[in-house]
Order: structure tokens, then C-alpha cells, then sequence
């Protein structure tokens, strides 16, 4: 692999940066100043420090954000800014996309990874990973309305959830919805199935992740060593 891409992938300087860097002799492999940007190295058994510090290798990164209102959960978007938006450059490039689908008027936790495998696995329906919301109607809900959500809403379109679990704060209009599956607008089309309507949804846990508290909106962070083994764990069952 070249040592301008390695330092690329390891989210560690962009192209333009590491031709500066290799010029000013602050790139070493094992040791010895790297004189090329492009210089073949493996990443698996070479040495290579930045600026005096070792750079490890990481193929698969995991990127927790907290979703803004507004912003839509893709690549690339002609008319709406997208999640990917609110990353530096050096993010951006590393093929990163979200794991599912968050709407653009919900909020919250959303991985981004460039792990294909994992994202598809976690996703997958038969793995029922679930994701907790956070949310507010327009209407109270009573417990008969909560009894059909444990039991499966049918949709208008005829589709038959599976059981979620709900939460009613003392207010009947907020409370938590925990789904372990993800149809379109899933949470919006229950309660419209229930003659009422989301005012507020928010993700606040996916699968072991939960959204840290100290995270701001729009703010980012990647997994730590300890979510990450969670996150794989969760993909791998
Ligand atoms: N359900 C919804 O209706 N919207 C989301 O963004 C997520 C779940």
C-alpha cells in the first residue's frame, strides 16, 4: 500500500498534507525518513511514525454522531445536507457511510463505518439488533394504544409490525419506543396507524450503543476500543 494512502485511511493526514510532511523528513518507516509519499509499505509489519508518533493500522473505521435536525442519512444528497457533511475531509475520504437510516426531522445516534459487512449484518433483519427512541405525540396515549404497540401495528400499507416495546411518560405524550426492526418511517407510521402523530423522535441507543450524554448535536467521535468490541459482538451473533 502506498504511505500517502495508509496515512489517508488511518485518518491521519490527507494526501497534500503527507507530501508536506514526507518533505519536511517528519514521516519514518522503521525508522528511516520515507523520501516518497508514494513508497510501497505493509501496513501490517511496517513502522510508520508522523511527526515522531507511531500511526496503527485500522482498515474499518466506526463513527458514532449525533444527528442535527435537517440533515439527511446518505452520501450525497442534490438538495438536503447530509450526516456525512458534519465530518472533516480526512473522514469523508475514508469511504464512510451511515448505518441506516435515520428520517431528516429525527435526531440522534447514528454509526457511520466503511465496514460494509458489519453495517449489512447489523442491519439485518434476522439479527434484531434494537434501537431505542426517544419520542413525543401530538396526542396522549392511553394503554390500550400501548397494548397494540407490544402486539404489532398493522400499516397502512397492510405490513404487520413486530412487537415494540413502549414507555409512556406520566404525560401519555412522550415516552420511549425500543423497535428491533427498521421499515420506512416505521415509528411515524405506528402512531399514524394509532390516529396520532410524532412531534419529536429522537434515536437514543442502537444495539449496545448508547448516546453519550456529553455529545452535542451535531457533534461526532469515533467508538471507543470498548464500543467497538460491542458493536462487533452484536454484528457477529
Ligand atoms: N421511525 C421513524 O418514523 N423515523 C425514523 O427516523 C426512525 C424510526
Amino acid at each position: 500500500m502506498r504511505l500517502d494512502k495508509f496515512l489517508s485511511i488511518t485518518a491521519t493526514a490527507t494526501r497534500k498534507e503527507t507530501a508536506r510532511a514526507v518533505r519536511a523528513g517528519q514521516v519514518c518507516v522503521n525508522g528511516s525518513p520515507a523520501g516518497r509519499a508514494d513508497l510501497a509499505i505493509d501496513p501490517e509489519r511496517d513502522t510508520v511514525t508522523f511527526g515522531g508518533k507511531t500511526v496503527f493500522y485500522k482498515a474499518f473505521r466506526y463513527v458514532l454522531l449525533n444527528k442535527p435536525d435537517g440533515y439527511v442519512s446518505a452520501t450525497e444528497d442534490g438538495k438536503d445536507p447530509t450526516v456525512l457533511e458534519l465530518l472533516p475531509p480526512l473522514y469523508t475520504d475514508l469511504g464512510l457511510f451511515p448505518c441506516g437510516r435515520l428520517d431528516k426531522h429525527t435526531l440522534g445516534l447514528m454509526l457511520l463505518t466503511n465496514n460494509g459487512d458489519v453495517a449489512h449484518r447489523l442491519l439485518s433483519p434476522r439479527r434484531h439488533v434494537a434501537k431505542r427512541y426517544a419520542f413525543r405525540v401530538k396526542f396522549p396515549l392511553n394503554e390500550s394504544d400501548c397494548s397494540r404497540f407490544r402486539d404489532g401495528v398493522t400499516l397502512e400499507d397492510g405490513y404487520e409490525t413486530k412487537p415494540a416495546e413502549i414507555e409512556l411518560a406520566a404525560d401519555g405524550r412522550s415516552g420511549t419506543v425500543t423497535l428491533i426492526e427498521g421499515k420506512y418511517h416505521q415509528i411515524k407510521r405506528m402512531m399514524e396507524a394509532l390516529h396520532n402523530q410524532i412531534t419529536y423522535l429522537e434515536r437514543v441507543t442502537f444495539g449496545p450503543l448508547a448516546l453519550p450524554a456529553d455529545l452535542e448535536r451535531g457533534a461526532w467521535r469515533e467508538l471507543t476500543p470498548e464500543e467497538e468490541q460491542a458493536i462487533l459482538a452484536a454484528a457477529s451473533v
